[in-house]
């Protein structure tokens, strides 16, 4: 039974620092990581290079029950993204992926069709799970809920710095933009929205190192024995 399995998510906006807090977490414990955004942003790419209209949803399902990823061992360093036997980890942190994976992210019908392959990735010993339903959709019973959160100007930052990091190019005003944007979507839409669950832990990142955060949910994960 999945629901046997421990869970911890860890959900936020873009930039609060969800993506390198779950995989160190996941390595601490020797469970397997899920980065659900990748997963949507795989979709995006698929979206882009097929030239699928973003509003048609049949395409769009079609192309979510096709998707042949596999997240490959990176050696400490997040996952590599294989998409039908290409390496896609970089093309798939371009800005216009991120967007349209917002976007295609707003459909019911995929999101359905994504979570029924990212409830998959629930294997023993356990799963760290990042993304923005994750507490509240896809695994509701996880053992232990964490929302992430950090102020925009502060995860824009973030953001920037990564992307220089990957060799991209990007100015500050334009991440802010386009982080506030997509927070807003996400946010704003109908189906499984950016939210803490009821029975979340809030941890706000601004003022905070990744070990620190790292750290602060290790204490949760002790005083709950898990
Ligand atoms: O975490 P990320 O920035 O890589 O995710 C990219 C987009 O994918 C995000 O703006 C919204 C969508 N997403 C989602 O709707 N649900 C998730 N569980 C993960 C990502």
């Amino acid at each position: 039974m999945i629901k046997d399995i421990p869970v911890i998510t860890i959900d936020g906006p873009s930039g609060a620092g969800k993506g390198e807090v779950s995989r160190l977490l996941a390595k601490e414990l020797g469970w397997h990581f899920l980065d659900s955004g990748a997963i949507y942003r795989v979709l995006a790419l698929v979206v882009i290079r097929k030239k699928i209209p973003q509003d048609e949803i049949t395409f769009l399902i079609n192309a979510a029950k096709n998707l042949d990823i596999k997240f490959t061992n990176n050696y400490g360093l997040a996952p590599r993204v294989v998409l039908d036997g290409e390496d896609v980890t970089q093309d798939i942190r371009h800005e216009e992926c991120g967007n349209i994976a917002s976007k295609i992210a707003a459909f019911i019908e995929v999101r359905e069709v994504l979570a029924t392959y990212q409830r998959s990735f629930c294997r023993s010993p356990g799963l760290v799970a990042d993304g923005r339903d994750m507490g509240t959709v896809v695994f509701p019973f996880a053992k232990l809920k964490i929302f992430l959160t950090a102020s925009v100007e502060e995860r824009a930052r973030r953001r920037l710095l990564q992307l220089q990091d990957q060799g991209l190019n990007a100015t500050l005003g334009t991440v802010f933009a386009d982080l506030a944007m997509r927070d807003k979507r996400d946010r704003d839409r109908i189906v499984s929205p950016l939210k803490p669950d009821a029975d979340a832990i809030i941890v706000d990142t601004t003022k905070l190192s990744i070990s620190e955060v790292l750290q602060q949910i290790l204490a949760h994960v002790k005083s709950m024995q898990l």
